[in-house]
């Protein structure tokens, strides 16, 4: 397995799902995100207290669009930007990982 490649199980799973953690061969803890704009890969840390996103390997959505909600004190993130559009991070973004995203 290259480092640069997400396991097409993980992809599945997070199609599945709407999303899915993911963490490399070197130890980098991520986040798959499928979107109409294509996969979106985030490193799995909130900007707010740089706490991990999922809970048991689940990660939460709400509402229609979707957005991602920290499992620790509720901030939402937008899926294709990784912007928090609501909770104590507002404003700040979620560290993409571009080159996993192909
Ligand atoms: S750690 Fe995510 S909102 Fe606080």
């Amino acid at each position: 397995m290259t480092p640069n490649r997400i396991p097409q199980a993980v992809r599945t799973q997070a199609a599945e799902q709407g999303g899915a953690p993911y963490t490399t061969p070197e130890g980098e803890a991520c986040l798959i995100i499928p979107t109409p704009a294509g996969d979106r890969v985030f490193v799995n840390s909130c900007p707010h207290r740089r706490l991990p996103l999922d809970r048991r390997g689940r990660l939460q959505f709400s509402g229609e669009q979707r957005l991602l909600v920290c499992p620790n004190h509720g901030a939402k993130f937008e899926p294709e930007s990784g912007r928090c559009v609501a909770g104590p991070c507002f404003g700040k973004h979620l560290q993409r990982v571009p080159d996993l995203e192909a």
